[in-house]
């Protein structure tokens, strides 16, 4: 099967033919039809970012973190699955022919999306549902800031924001062109954050951080007193330098996240809590992956291309060949 490869001089992406996963007695084998792109995906061309082998199952040069496509097999512990079902998930190596992933890892792919639209899904919804329900435990009519709302995982954190019944939900970009898509997905305030000519109209209750850098101690003066800051991404830097007494003052809390290195019945459980609320989710209220573009596996580079592209806003999305 063919399997796309990080880590080469200079830092491309080879498609490179590998032999077929071996399957455990929990997973299923998957014929991949589509594969979600991440910033993560680009950060391992040049090393900035490096999974785990703790985390997948997989050699650590593999692309990708989440697919969608058919079960082809599934291995005796599996009974809720059948050769043919539609699934994806969040899984290391994804931009592959086929993956071995535990089933418990795996949603059912709603009726109502296309297969690059759940290929796009798994990495955003479990990091925001995770973020916004298990890490900051938004309250109906709080007021939700999200950073960098732009991002793959911004869009459907913008998204679930709303269905949670957040009151005002406020998105920055640095891009004036980007605001309509915002809004149109449930934003109530765009705050561009190039001028910073004004602050949220409320005090934030919850911020999703998916930008982190300096821009983290400004933050702290748009939360209302006892906060949660969510730190997610740090797409601006890994540093910042913030006022400890606002903090103290506001009673503010920091909390960081991240899947790297989770335990995987934390996994299994999150992953079950989301697929009980997944036809509410996609099919009663649309929470969707914005695709952008999508390209045959064979045009990696040039789907690599367009994810560094300044004017991105969505998932960019590879086709493979497993239907
Ligand atoms: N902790 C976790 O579990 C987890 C899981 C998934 C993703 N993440 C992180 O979340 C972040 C977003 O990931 P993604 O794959 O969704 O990204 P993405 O789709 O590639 O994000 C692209 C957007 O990010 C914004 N952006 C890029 N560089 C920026 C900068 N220097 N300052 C401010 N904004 C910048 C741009 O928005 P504008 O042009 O509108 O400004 C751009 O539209 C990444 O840092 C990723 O590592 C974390």
């Amino acid at each position: 099967m063919r399997a796309l490869i990080c880590g080469g001089n200079p830092a491309t992406w080879r498609l490179t033919e590998v032999p077929e996963p071996a399957f455990g007695p929990a997973d299923v084998l998957v014929d991949v039809v589509a594969a979600g792109l991440n910033r993560a995906d680009l950060l391992m061309r040049t090393g900035g970012y490096l999974p785990t082998s703790d985390d997948w199952d997989v050699p650590v040069n593999r692309v990708g973190f989440e697919m969608a496509g058919r079960v082809r097999a599934a291995g005796p512990e599996v009974v809720a699955l059948r050769p043919g079902d539609r699934v994806m998930a969040q899984t290391g190596g994804a931009c592959a022919d086929v993956v071995a992933v535990d089933h418990r890892l795996t949603l059912p792919v709603p009726e109502h999306l296309s297969w690059p639209q759940a290929a796009g899904l798994p990495s955003a919804l479990l990091t925001e549902f995770d973020a916004l329900r298990n890490v900051a435990t938004l309250a109906p009519n709080e007021n939700v800031l999200i950073t960098g709302a732009s991002s793959g995982v911004g869009l459907v954190g913008i998204q679930l924001a709303r269905v949670f019944g957040a009151s005002s939900i406020v998105g920055t970009t640095r891009s004036t062109a980007k605001a309509s898509l915002l809004r149109s997905l449930g934003a109530t305030a765009v705050l561009d954050t190039r001028t910073r000519t004004c602050a949220p109209a409320e005090a934030m209750d919850v911020v999703l951080d998916h930008v982190g850098g300096p821009g983290l101690a400004e933050l702290l003066r748009y939360t209302a007193y006892r906060a949660r800051i969510v730190q997610i991404g740090r797409l601006a830097g890994e540093q910042a330098t913030i006022d400890l007494e606002l903090l103290a003052a506001k009673r503010l809390q920091l909390l960081g996240t991240t899947f790297r290195g989770r335990q995987a019945q934390e996994l299994h459980e999150l992953v079950a809590r989301i697929r009980q609320d997944l036809p509410m989710l996609t099919a009663e209220h649309g929470v969707r992956a914005v695709v952008e573009s999508t390209f045959d596996i064979t045009e990696a580079e040039q789907a690599a291309a367009r994810l560094a592209a300044p004017d991105l806003a969505g998932k960019v999305v590879l086709r493979l060949t497993g239907q």
